[in-house]
Formats: structure tokens, C-alpha cells, sequence
């Protein structure tokens, strides 16, 4: 089998798969309702389920994997899965981007079984504020998770911090600073008008250009580091001359599809080519009917053959941007929220 190429000439090399829907925090900008249309527990792929479709991903160009949520800490015996996954041939990066509650408890263990890269999502430094905005009382467990990767010897550590103008603009520098004295890249991410972003308002976004001055402000001119090592990779990565690198995500107005290699599994084995798409391929039936790995690799082979997709240049070019998904067809589909379909 051979690595396949879209019809932009994009190859497939990322494969970001959720584990679970459920989420223990209800972050603004992704999970704001009340209520959510949980998957069936029933319809959830088994690790040999994902590994094996995981192995069909890698004969056709995926080499990283990233396990997402919702919170994918929250699925039991991940470090078993990680396990199989970094064993699978043609895998030589396996990363996990966890909101960092529960991850004091599984760090050492999640080493031990080869996970390569933590990111861990913060978005203030300050307690009531995560309280408000993330409706959570655990701000200091966020952080003891953070200090457990670091202990338990995890490198290239990341923090995402989801910027909503209002909320936590005034945070920057000191999240930045936070994140460079721990030797923990920090990275800054435009507030997406994703499904499940209910609340989202172009208004709220605090965009590059806006978060760049502010570090600017405090750290002196920053140079863009050349994409040469990972052209794929969405943030655009900042040197300041006191030697701290920041990575902006401007997923909102400046999008990264031309570059974009990731394909992403639900935890119920729904296969996308976007982020933003509507629709998707089920790889859990063949799966469970007992397809064989060739028939499955064909799916994927032949519709990665015809993929288009470029969702968020797309959303760039609207006159009247909104809420991508009204809440009606968030409850009819929930594989449009963000948290199934992995952020
Ligand atoms: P590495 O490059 O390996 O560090 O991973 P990553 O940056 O892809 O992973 P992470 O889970 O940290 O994602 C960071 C942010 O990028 C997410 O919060 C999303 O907002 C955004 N993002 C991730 N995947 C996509 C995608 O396919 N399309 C768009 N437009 N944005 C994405
Ligand atoms: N805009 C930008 N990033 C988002 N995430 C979730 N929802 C949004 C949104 N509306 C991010 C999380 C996490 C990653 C997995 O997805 O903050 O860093
Ligand atoms: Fe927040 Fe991530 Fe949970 Fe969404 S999935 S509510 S971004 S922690």
C-alpha cells in the first residue's frame, strides 16, 4: 500500500482521533449548553478497534497520531491504548492534548506506555476565572497536571490557550511567562467559529495581529521561525530575543488548509477529512461486519483521493460570519460539536 494525495495535493500524515465525547470542564468557546447528546456507550470503538484502523491510517501516510476529546483522560486505561498505538508501524509521534485535570494521575503511566508529546489546555492562570468560564472548581489540579508531565520527563510540552477578547486578553504575557519558565512552549489559539461554539461572535476573537502586539508590548519585536520542519503544523511559531517561542493558531483569519494533512475518527469510528465538514464516513460498520483491512483502506484511500476541503478558508470568505451550527443541528448531528469531533 502507498501514501495517498487529495486533490489539492495534500497528503494525509495526521490522524487526530477523539476517544471519548465527555468532558469534565464546559469551556465557553466549545461546550457552553447544558445538556449534550452523549454517543452510546455501545458505539464507542474498543482500543483493538481504533488500533486497528489506526494501522490501515499509517499504510496510507499517517505517521502522528493525536488522541483528543472531550477530555480523552476520562476514557479508562488510555495508557493502554497509547501501548498499542506508538507500536503501530509507519507511528513515530503519538501525542495527547488533555484539558489536565486527571493528569497528575496517569502521567508516569502514559510515559511509561510511550506517549510521545503532552499539550495541556489552559486557559487562565486565574482560579475564578475558570470557575466562570469553564464552569470548574479543579483550577489547581489543571496545574499539578501540568508539573506531573514534567516530572514524569515529558518533552515539547505545549500549552493551548484559546484567547476570547474580554475573557483572558489581559493574560497573555503573564500565560506566556508562565509556560517559558516551565520550559513549556506556549501557544495562543484565535476563538473558532466551530460547531459548538454556540456563543461564538467575531467580535470576541482576539486575533495574531492583536495577539502579537500585546506580547510585543511586554517581550520587544517578535520574528517569525520558518515552517520548514513541519510545513503542516497549524501555528505559526514567534521568537522574542529573550529566547521565548510562541506559537500562534489563527485558525479564524488565517487559516492553515492549504497545509492541512489531518484526518480525524471519532470515538464512535466516524471518519472526517475536516474539521468543519459535514459529513463523514463510517468506518465502525464495516469494521464490526467484519470487513477486511482492504476494503476499509480502499474507503479511506479513495475518498482522502477526493478530498477538497479547506472548511475554514472557506468560512474566511463569508460576508456575514456566524455560528457555524444552530443549536437544532447540533442535538440532530452531535458529531458537529467540536468536543466529538475533536478539537
Ligand atoms: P501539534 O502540531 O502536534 O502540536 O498538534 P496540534 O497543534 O495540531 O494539536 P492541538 O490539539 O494542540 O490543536 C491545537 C488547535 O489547533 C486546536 O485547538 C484547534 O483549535 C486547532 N486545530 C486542530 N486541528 C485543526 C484542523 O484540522 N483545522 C483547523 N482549522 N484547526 C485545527
Ligand atoms: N476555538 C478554538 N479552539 C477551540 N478548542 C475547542 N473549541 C475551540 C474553539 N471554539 C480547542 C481547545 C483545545 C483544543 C483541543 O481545541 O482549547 O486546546
Ligand atoms: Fe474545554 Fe476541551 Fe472540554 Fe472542550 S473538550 S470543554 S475545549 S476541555
Amino acid at each position: 500500500m502507498s501514501a495517498v494525495i487529495d486533490q489539492l495535493g495534500r497528503p494525509l500524515g495526521t490522524l487526530r482521533i477523539s476517544v471519548t465525547d465527555r468532558c469534565n470542564l464546559r469551556c465557553r468557546y466549545c461546550m457552553p449548553e447544558e445538556e449534550y447528546t452523549w454517543l452510546p456507550r455501545s458505539s464507542l470503538l474498543t482500543f483493538e478497534e481504533i488500533t486497528r484502523l489506526a494501522t490501515t491510517f499509517a499504510q496510507l501516510g499517517v505517521h502522528t497520531i493525536r488522541l483528543t476529546g472531550g477530555e480523552p483522560l476520562l476514557r479508562r486505561d488510555l495508557d493502554q491504548l497509547v501501548h498499542s498505538l506508538v507500536r503501530v508501524a509507519g507511528i513515530h509521534d503519538v501525542a495527547l492534548t488533555t484539558n489536565g485535570l486527571l493528569l497528575a494521575g496517569h502521567a508516569e503511566r502514559l510515559r511509561a506506555a510511550g506517549l510521545h508529546r503532552v499539550t495541556v489546555s489552559l486557559d487562565t492562570l486565574r482560579p475564578e476565572r475558570m470557575a466562570e468560564f469553564a464552569r470548574s472548581a479543579h483550577h489547581a489540579d489543571a496545574l499539578a497536571g501540568i508539573a506531573a508531565a514534567q516530572a514524569a520527563g515529558f518533552e515539547h510540552t505545549k500549552l493551548n490557550t484559546v484567547v476570547v477578547r474580554g475573557f483572558n486578553d489581559d493574560e497573555l504575557v503573564a500565560l506566556a511567562r508562565f509556560a517559558h519558565e516551565r520550559g513549556i512552549e506556549p501557544r495562543f489559539i484565535e476563538y473558532m467559529d466551530v460547531g459548538g461554539a454556540t456563543g461564538w461572535r467575531s467580535d470576541l476573537v482576539f486575533d495574531r495581529t492583536a495577539i502579537l502586539e500585546r506580547l510585543s508590548a511586554a517581550f520587544g519585536p517578535a520574528t517569525p521561525e520558518s515552517k520548514h520542519a513541519d510545513p503542516h503544523a497549524p501555528a505559526t511559531r514567534y521568537r522574542f530575543a529573550n529566547g521565548l517561542v510562541v506559537g500562534i493558531i489563527a485558525s479564524t483569519t488565517a487559516p492553515f488548509c492549504r497545509d492541512c494533512d489531518r484526518a480525524r475518527l471519532t470515538a464512535d469510528g466516524m471518519y472526517y477529512r475536516c474539521l468543519y465538514a459535514q459529513d463523514g464516513f463510517d468506518l465502525r460498520r464495516p469494521l464490526r461486519e467484519g470487513a477486511g483491512v482492504v476494503e476499509v483502506e480502499q474507503l479511506i484511500r479513495t475518498s482522502w483521493g477526493e478530498r477538497r476541503d479547506r472548511g475554514a478558508e472557506e468560512r474566511t470568505e463569508l460576508a456575514d460570519r456566524g455560528v457555524l451550527v444552530q443549536l437544532e443541528g447540533l442535538k440532530a448531528d452531535p458529531r458537529k460539536e467540536m468536543h466529538v469531533r475533536g478539537g
